[in-house]
């Protein structure tokens, strides 16, 4: 049998200025009422110029490292589709920072769902004896990538990193990775992308419009798609692990819009006091949601250990996972916003 991967250490970082509601609809043709009311939102985080992804990443993992009491780790994951620059990872420099000059380190991009890829990544590595021990970061600046002038998708993002330790240790223990379920579909690569910047727009020859180096989201179709995704991913991965939609004792899904999470819990028969939700204090952070939604729940003092917890993502690509585990003893640093 593999050894199974089990968080020892969590920790986040979100930049220190906040940006609200108000401040949004004094620039844009929006309002808080809009905003909190399609949403859910009233504040999110957003980076100061000159401050990076990469930033962010090597904050949240230091916080990890202290959450561990460890000082080190054989591979640093990083998720992210806001990374420092196009070529190479953001991983090395984060890993460097971090004074793990050495190990192995690169970026996984699944976009909102790459946290989930990152832990099943880090797990696989561990579970064939690879790795010992993985730090997993995910982290995001799309405040860097979105349209100044595009009031759908400024309302809804937000910068911020989330990480967490991983170890070889027992199935049975609180803190394993008891399962994933992985899944994408290119056809939906319309519907949540930046068009230009990449090799598909540079090898076409042609210059790239301004407007299309920004992000681009079709929200409604993605609104359809991320509840239909993420209820069928957890349905598979409890399937998995053996478990009833009634064992979960929290659902930790991708902060995408409250009104997403509540029509998921409905589809799950998950009562919405067991959906961990934290997206009105953040936004969408993109990869960094699910470990910032994971420390604020530890912080006060809702995740317990032992109790069974279901991660969820859906996110560009298409892309969607989720990841089956027990709640480890830890302390998180960094959590509550
Ligand atoms: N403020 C005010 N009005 C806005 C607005 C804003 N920030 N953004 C859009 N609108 C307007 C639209 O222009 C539209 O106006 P119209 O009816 O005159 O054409 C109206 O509000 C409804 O737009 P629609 O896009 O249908 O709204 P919605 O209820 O679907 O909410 C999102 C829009 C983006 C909030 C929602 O679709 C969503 O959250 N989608 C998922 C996004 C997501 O999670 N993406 C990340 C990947 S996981």
């Amino acid at each position: 049998m593999t050894r199974a991967a089990v968080i020892c250490g969590l920790g986040t970082w979100v930049p220190p200025r906040v940006v609200t509601n108000d401040m949004l609809a004094a620039e844009l043709d929006t309002s808080d009422e809009w905003i909190r009311t399609r949403t859910g939102i009233t504040r999110r985080h957003v980076v100061n110029p000159g401050v990076s992804t990469g930033h962010l990443a090597t904050e949240a993992g230091r916080r990890a490292l202290e959450s561990a009491g460890v000082t080190g780790v054989d591979v640093v994951v990083v998720a992210t589709s806001t990374p420092d620059r196009p070529c190479p990872a953001t991983a090395p420099v984060v890993a460097s920072r971090l004074g793990l000059s050495g190990v192995a380190a690169f970026d996984v991009a699944a976009v909102c769902t790459g946290f989930v890829y990152g832990l099943a990544t880090a797990a696989g590595l561990i579970g064939t004896s690879v790795a010992k021990t993985a730090l997993v970061i995910g982290a995001d600046t799309f405040s860097t990538i979105l349209d100044p002038g595009d009031r759908t998708t400024r309302v809804i993002f937000g910068d911020g990193a989330g990480a967490v330790v991983l170890r070889a240790g027992d199935h049975e223990e609180a803190g394993a990775l008891r399962g994933f379920d992985l899944g994408s579909d290119g056809r939906g690569v319309d519907l949540i992308t930046v068009p230009a910047g990449g090799s598909e727009q540079r090898g076409s020859g042609v210059t790239a419009e301004e407007a299309d180096t920004y992000f681009h989201m079709d929200g409604p179709q993605v609104f359809a798609r991320a509840v239909r995704h993420m209820t069928s991913s957890v349905r598979s991965v409890l399937k998995d692990v053996a478990w009833d939609a009634e064992d979960i004792d929290h659902v930790v899904p991708h902060q995408a819009n409250v009104r997403i999470l509540d029509a998921c819990a409905r589809e799950l028969g998950v009562s919405a006091d067991r959906v961990v939700k934290n997206v009105d204090r953040v936004g969408n952070t993109v990869a960094a949601s699910i470990p910032l939604a994971l420390a604020d729940a530890s912080a006060d003092g809702r995740l317990e250990a032992g109790q069974r917890v279901v991660l969820t993502g859906f996110g560009g690509g298409l892309s969607w996972g989720s990841a089956a585990l027990t709640w480890p003893g830890i302390t998180a640093v960094g959590g509550e916003r």
